[in-house]
C-alpha cells in the first residue's frame, strides 16, 4: 500500500520552543514511521524579515539539529531546506495567479504582521500563504502536522488546490488536511498570558529547547497566575489552562490529577505547582538541548543531511511541476 504523503515546515527565524515541539515536531516524530514524510526548514519564509545572512545560516543548521534531537530521523524522512527545491518558487508563481489580493489582505497573520512591523509590509508577507501552499502542494501532500495557529493557512492551501483543479478540470492536487494526533492540535501560550510562545516575541515567557536548567526554572516561576479559584470546579482562565497543559505534557498523569483536584477543590498552591512543573520541564528539555548542542558541533554532518534530504525531495517536486506546466499549457517542446 502507498504511504500517505505528509509535509510540514518550520521557519528558521530563531530558537525552537515548546510550541514548535508540542504543536508540530512531536507529530512529525509520530508520523515518520508510517507516512511518506517531507519536513523542511522554511528559510524562504524567514526572508520576510530580512535576516542577517550569517544568522540565517546558523538558524537553519540549528532547526535541523533541534528537530533531530527531538527524535526526527533523517533516514526515515526527507529533511531539507525549502530553498534547495527550485520547484517550490515555480509553483508559488503559478499559484500566485490564482490568489486574490483581497483574500490575502484578510488573513489574520498578515494583519498581525502589519501591526507588528508597519515599516516592512512587503509583498512576500502578503503572499506568505501562497508560498506555504506551494510547499505543501509540491508533493501533493494529504496531511500537514501543524499547530492551531496555522489552520487558516491550511484552509487557503485547500482553496488554491481546489481553484487549480477547477480551472484545469482535473483532480491534480489533493486538498491537504491538518493532521491531528489523538488530542486536538495544541497551542502553547506564552507564560505571561500574552499571546503564544514564539521564536521572536515573548522571549522571556517562552521556553526554548535551548534554555538551560536555571533559565527554565526562572521562567516557570515567573509564569502568570492569580489568586486561585473561589468556587469549586470553576472554569480556568487561559493562562492557568496553559500551565495545566504543560504539566500534562511533561509530568506523570497522577501529578496532573493531583493538581487538577486541588484546583477543583479551591486549595491549589500555584507556587508548588510551578516548582513541580519546573522540574518536569527541566527533565524534559535537558536531553534535547544536550543532543542538539552535540549535533551542531558537526556542521558537515548537518550539511550532508540537508543535501540528502533535498535529493529525496526533488523527484516528487519535479513530477508535480511537469504535470502543472502541462496542464497550464507551458510545454512547448
Ligand atoms: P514561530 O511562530 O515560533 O516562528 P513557526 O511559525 O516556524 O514558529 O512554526 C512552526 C510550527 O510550530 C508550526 O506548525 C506552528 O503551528 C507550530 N507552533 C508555533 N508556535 C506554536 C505555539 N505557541 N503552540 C503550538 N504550535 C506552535
Ligand atoms: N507557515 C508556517 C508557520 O509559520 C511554516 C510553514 C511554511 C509550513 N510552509 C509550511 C508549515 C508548509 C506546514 C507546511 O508556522
Amino acid at each position: 500500500m502507498n504511504k500517505e504523503i505528509v509535509v510540514s515546515g518550520i521557519r528558521s527565524t530563531g530558537y525552537l520552543h515548546l510550541g514548535n515541539y508540542f504543536g508540530a515536531i512531536q507529530n512529525y516524530v509520530k508520523m515518520q514511521e508510517e507516512h511518506n514524510c517531507y519536513f523542511f526548514v522554511a528559510d524562504y519564509h524567514a526572508l520576510t524579515t530580512h535576516p542577517d545572512p550569517k544568522e540565517l545560516k546558523q538558524n537553519v543548521y540549528r532547526v535541523v539539529a533541534e528537530n533531530i534531537a527531538s527524535g526526527l530521523d533523517p533516514e526515515k524522512v526527507a529533511l531539507y531546506a525549502q530553498s534547495d527545491i527550485p520547484e517550490i518558487p515555480e509553483l508559488y508563481l503559478m499559484l500566485n495567479m490564482l490568489a486574490y489580493k483581497g483574500e490575502l489582505e484578510k488573513v489574520p497573520t498578515f494583519k498581525d504582521k502589519v501591526r507588528l512591523q508597519p515599516e516592512n509590509v512587503n509583498a512576500g508577507l502578503l503572499t506568505y500563504p501562497v508560498l506555504m501552499a506551494a510547499d505543501i502542494l509540491i508533493h501533493r501532500a494529504v496531511k500537514v502536522p501543524v499547530g492551531k495557529d496555522q489552520e487558516q493557512h491550511l484552509e487557503m492551501a485547500r482553496n488554491f488546490a481546489a481553484r487549480f483543479n477547477a480551472r484545469y478540470s482535473i483532480d491534480f492536487f489533493p486538498e491537504p488536511q491538518v493532521y491531528r494526533s489523538n488530542q486536538d492540535t495544541v497551542k502553547i501560550l506564552s507564560l505571561d498570558g500574552n499571546g503564544k510562545m514564539s521564536k521572536s516575541e515573548n522571549v522571556n515567557a517562552t521556553i526554548y529547547l535551548n534554555d538551560d536548567d536555571d533559565t527554565i526554572r526562572k521562567k516557570i516561576m515567573k509564569a502568570k497566575t492569580d489568586q486561585g479559584p473561589s468556587e469549586p470546579n470553576a472554569e480556568m482562565p487561559d493562562f492557568i489552562k496553559n500551565m495545566f497543559l504543560l504539566l500534562q505534557l511533561t509530568a506523570t498523569p497522577d501529578i496532573t490529577a493531583q493538581y487538577t483536584n486541588a484546583y477543583n477543590n479551591c486549595n491549589i498552591r500555584y507556587g508548588d505547582m510551578k516548582k513541580q512543573l519546573a522540574e518536569d520541564m527541566v527533565t524534559f528539555v535537558r536531553p534535547i538541548r544536550e543532543r542538539a548542542a552535540e549535533l551542531q558541533k558537526d556542521e558537515n554532518a548537518i550539511r550532508k543531511i540537508l543535501k540528502e534530504g533535498a535529493e529525496k525531495a526533488r523527484p516528487s517536486s519535479i513530477a508535480t511541476i511537469a504535470g502543472a506546466r502541462k496542464l497550464i499549457g507551458i510545454n512547448y517542446y
